[in-house]
């Protein structure tokens, strides 16, 4: 099978061409870095040409107001350059109860970006992942200084990288859900105590200061971030992952 991989040289979609290509299929990663843009639909066509899937794993530059432009116009392009190759398949990778934080504009943009494929002409499937592990040292760094952390005790259940670009990678090699399917890691935490947990296993004599309204994941209401029934459980464990 070929799959384009759009924001194949990002964090997921790296790992995601990576699976793919040791699993057999033909996956060919596209960004800015090798010639296409999604904003302007430079390279589009030429990187559809021939694809049987497409993943589109691409990243706004920002989480702030500008978000939503950027899934609008990124998705508009796709799906019309989409429905003109034949491709078969179209996925994204979206966040576990982005519709539940309706404060957080990238969220809404996240959701917008759902919306549009489900609009669009072409058999699709979104995977919504959790918050990434390796995502953690930018969301202690929003809300540091010298000698704090702070943090609200919004619960989340964080999940590796891998596990999510393995997660995509299935998803891209099966039949269209036609609909969202969830991945999270295997434990809940709060974000207080998972900041905890991260200082200490780095050896970072800094303090986490519970903040009700420190940083982005102050705007989750109750357990937003947390999987619901019928998620996928990823194993690896955060400390495991840590320790590595
Ligand atoms: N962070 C989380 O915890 C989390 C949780 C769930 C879902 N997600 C979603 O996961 C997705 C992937 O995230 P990531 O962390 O893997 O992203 P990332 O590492 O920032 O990679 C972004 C990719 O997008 C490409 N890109 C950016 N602008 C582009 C453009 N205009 N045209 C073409 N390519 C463009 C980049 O290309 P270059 O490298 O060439 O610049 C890069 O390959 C995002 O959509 C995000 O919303 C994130």
């Amino acid at each position: 099978m070929k799959i384009a991989v759009i924001g194949g040289t990002g964090l997921i979609g790296s790992q995601v061409v990576s699976i793919l290509n040791a699993g057999g299929h033909e996956a060919v990663p596209h960004s800015l870095s090798t010639g296409l843009d999604l904003q302007s639909g430079h390279g589009l066509s030429e990187a559809l040409d021939g694809a049987d899937v497409v993943v589109n794993l691409t990243n706004s530059p920002t989480f702030d107001d500008a978000s939503p432009a950027f899934f609008r116009t990124t998705m508009d392009n796709l799906l019309a350059a989409v429905g003109d190759a034949g491709v078969g398949h179209a996925v994204i990778l979206s966040i576990v109860g982005a519709d539940l934080v309706p404060d957080l504009v990238y969220y809404r943009a996240k959701v917008l970006q759902e919306d549009l494929l489900k609009a669009g002409p072409v058999p699709y499937s979104i995977v919504r992942a959790t918050q990434f592990f390796e995502f953690m040292d930018a969301v202690l760094a929003w809300t540091a200084d010298e000698n704090t952390v702070r943090l609200p005790a919004t619960p989340v259940q964080p999940m590796a990288a891998a596990d999510v670009a393995q997660a995509v990678a299935d998803v891209c090699v099966g039949a269209p859900l036609l609909g969202t399917r969830d991945v999270a890691g295997p434990e809940v935490f709060t974000l207080d105590e998972l900041g905890r947990i991260t200082l200490a296993a780095k050896g970072d004599p800094r303090t986490v200061v519970t903040d009700a309204g420190a940083g982005m994941f102050a705007a989750a209401p109750g357990d937003a971030l947390v999987a619901k029934d019928g998620a996928v459980i990823a194993k690896t464990a955060y400390r495991e992952w840590l320790a590595r």
